[in-house]
């Protein structure tokens, strides 16, 4: 464990770090990527690009580093790195390289007033950080392969291409050998690592799931982008590129953000693309299932809109269950009066959706009275909940 005088010199030096936070990540992940270009090849360059990745590093290692005596009670934000570690192939091997750049980077921006005293404290305190992340990390990969998966990647081949609406195109991944697919939980998403052409490096993406666990292989369902967008390289490679028959790099499906076993009436809250891990926690529910469910899909208009049959017919299927679509061309949008007529007392919320939407949505929830542990959701794109 650490001394009680490193831990003193952490506490008082996280905020002098914070206020150079940017420029720290910056030549962080610049040097980084001199030294150790073959990085690039793991992290989401488009993250890079916004800075948004940039900050959540950096800034789980201050959190992290103040909550150093009691490391447990930041796990949730662990496990929540760690799934998407796991499922990007992070190794032991790669967090030395991190923490050197890091060191340095703070020692560069600091200058004299990062003294040896200073940067031995950090170093020891990235080191204790680095070996939780790495221990929670291995008992995921051996949680993979106990589950009939594999460790990092592996080329699955792409069996067929649906067009689910004029934006959205699903994709469903198997096995070449025909064998099945390890089974997951809905909610859950995968990481495809492909080789885009006029692209250098190989580019990762995370893609929900987004039906419930199913012999006909792993499908996502994908939205295409703004030609503009960055973001959208990998999206409109899989829209416009890939082929029935290709074979795509992809990690076994990862991620917390799964629904929870219950009794209690469910209320799940659709934006957008937001609509695939909710799709997926709805189409695993058993026909039987005597929980009240009700689901309400937010989209622009009938035309974008995805899987609004499939929901519609698992609700008619299912014994108490309503749906609720609504389209924001047409003015419809999503109101306190309806979240109090659609959120039964007890109910477990599932909310997920662009960032502005989610962030609307979970504050009338709250304004509801609905108490934050029944609130379940996830953003798209990297998460800053332990800096929070
Ligand atoms: C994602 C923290 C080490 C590669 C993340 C995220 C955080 C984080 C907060 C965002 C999670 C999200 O999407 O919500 C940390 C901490 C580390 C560490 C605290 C050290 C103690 C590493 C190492 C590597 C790595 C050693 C590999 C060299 C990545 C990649 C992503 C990621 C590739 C996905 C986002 C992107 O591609 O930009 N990490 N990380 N991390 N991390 Fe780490």
């Amino acid at each position: 464990m650490l001394k009680q005088e490193t831990i003193q010199i952490i506490k008082a030096t996280v905020p002098v770090l914070e206020v150079h936070g940017l420029e720290i990540t910056r030549t962080f992940y610049k040097n980084m990527f001199q030294s150790h270009p073959e990085l690039l090849n793991i992290f989401n360059h488009t993250n890079q690009e916004q800075g948004r990745q940039q900050t959540a590093l950096a800034n789980t290692v201050y959190a992290a580093a103040v909550h150093i005596e009691n490391l447990e009670a930041i796990l949730p934000a662990v496990m929540l790195i760690a799934h998407k570690h796991r499922s990007l192939g992070i190794l032991p091997e790669h967090y030395p390289i991190v923490g050197e750049n890091l060191l340095k980077a703070i020692k560069e921006v600091l200058g004299d007033a990062a003294t040896d005293e200073i940067i031995n404290a950090w170093a020891e305190a990235y080191g204790v950080i680095a070996d939780v992340f790495i221990q929670v990390e291995e008992e995921l990969y051996q949680k993979a392969e106990n589950n009939g998966g594999w460790r990092l990647f592996k080329p699955l081949k792409v069996a067929k291409k649906v067009v689910e609406s004029e934006l959205v195109t699903s994709v469903y991944f198997v096995n070449e050998d025909g064998s099945a697919l390890p089974s997951y939980e809905p909610g859950q998403y995968i990481s495809v690592r492909v080789k885009v052409p006029g692209e250098e490096y190989l580019m990762n993406r995370q893609y929900t799931l987004s039906q419930a666990s199913a012999e006909d292989g792993y499908r996502i369902s994908v939205k295409r982008e703004n030609e503009h967008t960055p973001n959208g390289r990998v999206s409109n490679y899989i829209h416009d590129t890939l082929q029935v028959g290709d074979l795509v790099d992809v990690s076994v499906p990862a991620g917390q953000f799964v629904l929870q076993e219950t009794t209690a009436p469910i209320t799940f809250v659709s934006g957008g693309i937001g609509v695939t891990p909710l799709n997926s926690m709805l189409q695993s529910l058993q026909n039987d299932a005597t929980n009240a469910v009700n689901f309400i899909q937010c989209a622009r208009n009938e035309k974008v809109v995805a899987f609004s049959e499939a929901i519609q017919e698992k609700v008619d299927v299912l014994p108490n269950a309503t749906y609720t679509a609504l389209y924001s061309d047409a003015d419809e949008l999503i109101t306190k009066e309806l979240l109090t007529e659609k959120v039964a007392d007890n109910a477990d919320v599932y909310v997920c959706g662009p960032v502005g939407f989610m962030e609307a949505v979970i504050k009338n929830l709250r304004e509801i009275g609905v108490q934050d542990d029944k609130i379940h959701y996830e953003f798209f794109g990297p998460s800053m909940q332990l800096a929070k």
